[in-house]
């Protein structure tokens, strides 16, 4: 190694020292509401992880046939519930109509434009049958892949249950991605079907998917059919003959009866392409028992799921989070699910809180990047409703910067909701680190603990552990139901990316550090240390600091090459109601060496009007990383919402 740093743990800077325990209402009526209960359930999970998913199992899923062994793990693969059979719809919908809450409200829709839908799961189970039974009168098998491009609309949950119904595997593309985004990923998986719709409402606009789904086709020579859901009802639609064919032509007229196809445990209910931050995208594979049982419990649990929740996740099913916490945990769990079809701030910037209202939202999921857009349109806009119907707060996809953590406390939650930071990925299928809210006594950016099941370990670039206090690469000791079971058709690089920096130990790919009170601190991607004169910095640390300066909305922080101290610390910000200017660039590097200190001061700091941020929401470092250092943009840009934003910083040089 040439870095005499190379071994060392990540310094940590940030000092946080804000508690909000649980309010004592929410905890009387808490499903998980003792810390002792919590302990129990830990100390089982990880010392008897085969008793312990058993019950669960048994408990918690519909089996067709009994599973044997619990696990069988053969490092880095794992087989859970070893033979039995089951079905992940038959779990979301079948099962409770089986138990007589047919009747009960699963689905609550409203589209961009205004137009509203509820289902219950009777009737979800209905549609669901028909879908299922039109996919197999299109030639679709089990096994087949089904690429879904579809905007939020209850269809497309509808989908992804009738491929988990009949046993096809669905791999839904973000209805944002460009043609040869989705060609790529067609061709990759060797999708044979494609699920799509005339076309998508945005901000007022019609966005034409179906062009732009015939622009992927031509590319993507396993595509045998396409079904093309009416939504936005423009005129000309170009149909294929031969190979397109209308929703409502084939899907209406079925039977609305079609038994769930019992399934091997272990079968591909999903695979799904993210693209980290680099590199070619990979198809994350998770299969029907683990992922179904995971997401159902870690719902349950960390959203505390009451009969009468009315619970909102603003995820798009494009994404893990609309997997795992819009379909298959929360409808597994029987709850009722508000889905929203269109943007946040249109008509206007208060269209979520205008939903929490007419809705009665109680559980509210979103991301740090849209609290941090909430904040910076004004609360004026939340000021205009009444959302004392809230009781629990969510936030997932970045770590959440502690003054925006402060504002969605304040100003969402009046003071009386816990907020859950949840800290996962897509390759984990479902939440892994996150407060309980009955027990946990939250500290803002801090996701707390791990739940049941998960061993986090944290160690050095050498694979030794660190102390508490510093920080160092986030790894699992132990495989857990939910995990991935591969990247489709590459197992070398499952192994290569996961399973080499400690053998038989899943390496997250993010660091963390663990504080005196057994807390974790996600510290950001283990590409976006920054190294300063031998210390090594996390990111988010510097950019929370920025953020907690008034006129700083959002800040990203990267690392640029350096003569003197090897790199130097570049900040790109965007400031609400005040002038950029060099005074506020000095007041800013005074401000950061006053919050966590000299040794974290930006070097340089450029304004800009917004950042590039992946399509999910998520800071581009990596792109940032070369406009810091003058380098040519390089790498992967499909992912990237905004290509402006970047043309933009280039400008500025
Ligand atoms: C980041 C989203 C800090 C992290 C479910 C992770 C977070 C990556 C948090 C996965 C959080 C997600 N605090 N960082 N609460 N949640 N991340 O696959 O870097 O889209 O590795 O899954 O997002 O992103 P993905």
């Amino acid at each position: 190694m040439t870095d005499p740093a190379a071994n060392a743990s990540i310094d940590h800077v940030l000092i946080e020292d804000r508690l909000f325990p649980p309010p004592a209402e929410f905890t009387a009526d808490a499903i998980i509401r003792s810390e002792q209960q919590y302990q129990d359930m830990y100390q089982r999970a990880k010392d008897d992880p085969e008793a312990f998913w058993r019950e669960e199992a048994n408990e918690h899923l519909h089996w067709f046939e009994p599973f044997g062994d619990v696990l069988q793990w053969d490092a880095p693969h794992a087989k859970w519930f070893v033979g039995g059979k089951t079905n992940a719809s038959y779990n979301c919908l079948d099962a409770h109509v089986a138990a007589g809450r047919g009747d009960r409200t699963a689905i609550i829709w409203e589209g961009e434009p205004g137009d509203t839908r509820t289902l219950t799961y009777r009737q979800l189970l209905s549609e669901v049958c028909k879908a299922a039974a039109a996919l197999k009168e299109l030639g679709v098998q089990q096994g087949d892949v089904v690429s879904i491009y579809m905007p939020m609309t209850p269809e497309l949950a509808i989908t992804m249950l009738a491929c988990a119904r009949i046993g096809a595997i669905h791999s839904v593309i973000f209805a944002g991605f460009s043609a040869e985004s989705i060609a790529d990923r067609n061709n990759d998986a060797s999708a044979k079907l494609m699920v799509t719709s005339d076309g998508l409402h945005r901000r007022g606009k019609v966005l034409e998917l179906k062009k732009t789904v015939d622009e992927a086709l031509a590319k993507s020579p396993t595509v045998q059919k396409c079904l093309v859901l009416r939504r936005t009802g423009q005129d000309d639609v170009p149909m294929t003959e031969g190979r397109d064919v209308w929703w409502h032509d084939i899907v209406d007229g079925q039977s609305d009866d079609l038994p769930a196809e019992p399934l091997d445990s272990e079968t591909t209910l999903f695979i799904l392409y993210t693209s980290g931050s680099t590199g070619k995208p990979k198809g994350i594979r998770h299969t029907t028992a683990g992922y179904n049982l995971w997401a159902k419990r870690t719902f349950q649990w960390v959203f505390d799921h009451h009969e009468d929740d009315i619970y909102w996740c603003t995820a798009d099913c494009g994404w893990i989070t609309g997997h795992s916490y819009i379909v298959y945990g929360p409808l597994a769990a029987g709850a009722t699910c508000l889905m929203y079809e269109g943007a946040p701030n249109y008509p206007a910037e208060d269209r979520f809180w205008e939903l929490v209202e007419k809705y009665q939202v109680t559980i509210l999921y979103t991301a740090p990047t849209a609290i941090r857009a909430f904040i910076k349109w004004g609360d004026q806009h939340v000021d205009k409703h009444d959302l004392s119907s809230l009781r629990l707060l969510g936030s997932v996809g970045e770590g959440i910067n502690p003054e925006a953590w402060m504002w969605y406390h304040r100003k969402i939650g009046n003071e009386k909701c816990p907020i859950v930071d949840t800290w996962w990925q897509t390759e984990t299928g479902g939440i892994m680190m996150s407060p309980l809210p009955g027990i946990t006594a939250t500290k803002p950016g801090s996701c707390t603990r791990p739940l049941p099941g998960v061993v986090p370990v944290i160690v050095d670039e050498a694979g030794n552990d660190v102390d508490a206090e510093h920080g160092g690469m986030l790894l699992m000791g132990q495989p857990w139901p939910g995990m991935l079971r591969g990247i489709w058709g590459d197992e070398d690089r499952f192994v290569d990316q996961y399973w080499s920096a400690v053998p038989g130990k899943y390496l997250t790919g993010d660091n963390a550090r663990k504080d005196g009170d057994g807390y974790y601190w996600i510290m950001g991607r283990i590409d976006d240390v920054i190294n300063v004169s031998g210390h090594r910095l996390s990111t988010i640390e510097v950019e929370s600091a920025l953020v907690s300066h008034d006129a700083v909305c959002e800040a990203a922080v990267v690392g640029r090459p350096d003569d003197l101290k090897g790199q130097a610390i570049a900040a790109f910000v965007t400031v609400a109601d005040v002038e950029p200017n060099e005074e506020l660039r000095n007041e800013l590097r005074q401000h950061v060496r006053k919050q966590i200190g000299a040794l974290a001061q930006p070097d340089d700091i450029r304004f800009t009007a917004t950042l590039p941020k992946t399509r999910s929401g998520k800071i581009m470092r990596r792109l940032l990383r070369d406009v810091a250092s003058g380098r040519e943009v390089v790498g992967d840009t499909s992912t990237l919402e905004d290509l402006s934003a970047l043309a933009k910083l280039r400008e500025e040089d």
